[in-house]
């Protein structure tokens, strides 16, 4: 039995990963509920606190009196669009809670099997080289972006500088139960996934023969448990399938799941999107971890789930 602190563990990933570790691990979410829903943690027992993690103070007397052995650093402003239009909030929360909390654990010198920090596809910006490997360039084309990498590499200069048990993930696109499809910028299956449900009309952007790498959420937090208990460097891996697939060809497979033809509106593309994503994921296979969920399996538990 592990004490776990999930910070943002109200959230879509959060919550998953929540519950699949709530069975044999004390767990302590932190969630200030801005994104996240109290109701995602409802069926199970879990220390819930709602509480901004940009409180230094509060996080202070967190990390002492929870005696953590892992944390899960989940907790972000993970709007793009946010990040434009108030760069300095979300920078607070994106990246001086997380340093925060690392030189916390430095300074107090306390006792961890390992903090895992949570970046994001998007620290890979618009360069054509493909797929990305973790060495791959990088361009943070935005506030959100340049927060997220400039976390981890603090998370993994405290590992190397320090000796800290630290790791860091840069999660492609993930989908599945639990994901809220309330803002334009949500993860597109969600908004497919309402759509089809209501019966709305879903809006396209470009001709849909833009490619993404998708991965199901219960893979997503299977990774995450396997790199932070197996692995030892401070190092950062891809979190994605290793599959591109054209986002036309993901909402015809959706429709024949469902039985639902959707009304499609179709509208130009849209400013700052990416034509291609796709992950190299040998990192991720050298320590095992191979995702179980298809495209066609992911999408048909995460309808049978609603
Ligand atoms: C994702 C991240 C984004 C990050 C980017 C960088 C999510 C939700 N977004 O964006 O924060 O900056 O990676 O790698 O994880 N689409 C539609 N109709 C809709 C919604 C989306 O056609 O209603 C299209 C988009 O234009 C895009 C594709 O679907 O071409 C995927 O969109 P989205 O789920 O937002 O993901 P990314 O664009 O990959």
């Amino acid at each position: 039995m592990s004490r776990v602190l999930i910070t943002g563990g109200a959230g879509f990933i959060g919550s998953t990963l929540a519950h699949r570790l709530v069975k044999n691990n004390e767990i302590t979410v932190v969630d200030d509920l801005s994104m996240g829903k109290k109701e995602n943690l409802a069926d199970i027992d879990v220390n819930f606190i709602q509480h901004d993690v940009c409180d230094h103070e509060f996080m202070h007397q967190l990390l002492d009196n929870g005696k953590f052995d892992y944390i899960y650093y989940l907790a972000a402003v993970s709007s793009v669009a946010d990040s434009v239009k108030r760069p300095l909030r979300t920078h607070k929360v994106n990246q001086e809670s997380v340093i925060d909390t690392l030189e916390y654990i430095r300074k107090q010198k306390l006792s961890l099997k390992k903090f895992l920090f949570t970046s994001s596809a998007a620290v890979y910006g618009n360069l054509p080289d493909f797929p990305k490997k973790e060495s791959s360039h990088v361009q943070p084309l935005t506030p959100y972006a340049v927060d997220k990498y400039a976390s981890e590499r603090f998370t993994i200069d405290y590992g190397r500088l320090y000796g800290l048990p630290t790791v860091a993930v840069r999660f492609f696109n993930v989908y599945g139960p639990r994901q809220n499809p309330d803002s334009p910028y949500s993860g597109v299956l969600s908004i497919v996934t309402k759509c089809l449900k209501q019966k709305k009309p879903f809006t396209i952007y470009g001709d849909g023969s833009q490619t993404r790498d998708f991965i199901y959420v219960e893979d997503v937090v299977n990774a995450m448990i396997k790199i932070a208990t197996e692995t030892k460097s401070p190092t950062v891996y891809n979190i994605a399938n290793g599959n591109e697939t054209p986002l036309i060809d993901v909402i015809h497979t959706y429709e024949k799941i469902t039985g639902i033809k959707l009304n499609i509106i179709r509208k130009k593309t849209r400013q700052g999107d990416i034509d291609k994503s796709k992950a190299d994921v040998s990192k991720l296979r050298q320590i095992g971890v191979k995702p179980k969920w298809s495209l066609q399996d992911g999408l048909t538990n995460y309808w049978e789930y609603l």
